[in-house]
């Protein structure tokens, strides 16, 4: 798990209504709640161009832990959660956008799951 900072690092998986919605939030208006974006991803990595900074857009997910990040945000499709889930686990907490998926999940590694809903 990343170190600690002194905003909470958020890294955004999706960037359909909830995941820009997040974004933009964050950007906005994160440094006055102690968030951060540290990446944002899509399948569709051009949806995110001109609306987010290129340096926060992470092409390739498979490369989330080049970024520092205490919080991996899922909010695109649980299939992401069942390839990414136990990888995000080991490198941050993991909040899911879709509670159902947990179930498929085991022992400690459900401990530092958030749910979303
Ligand atoms: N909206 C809500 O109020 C709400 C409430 C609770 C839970 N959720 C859950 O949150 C998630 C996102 O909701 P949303 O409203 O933001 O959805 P949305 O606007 O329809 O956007 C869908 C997102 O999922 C991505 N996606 C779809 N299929 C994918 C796949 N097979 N692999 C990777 N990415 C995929 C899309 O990527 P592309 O742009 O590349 O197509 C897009 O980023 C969904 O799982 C939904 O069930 C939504």
């Amino acid at each position: 798990m990343a170190n600690r900072s002194s905003t909470l690092r958020i890294g955004v998986v999706g960037y359909g209504h909830l995941g820009q919605y997040l974004v933009e939030r964050i950007i906005k208006d994160g440094a006055g709640l102690g968030l951060t974006l540290a990446f944002a991803w899509n399948r569709n990595p051009h949806k995110l161009k001109g609306l987010v900074p290129d340096h926060l857009i992470l092409e390739d997910l498979s490369a989330f832990k080049t970024r520092v990040c205490e919080v991996i945000v899922e909010v695109c499709h649980p299939q992401i959660v069942k390839d990414f889930g136990v990888q995000f686990l080991s490198h941050a907490h993991f909040l899911v956008s879709f509670a159902p998926l947990l179930v498929g999940l085991s022992g400690n590694e459900s401990i530092s799951i958030f749910l979303a809903c």
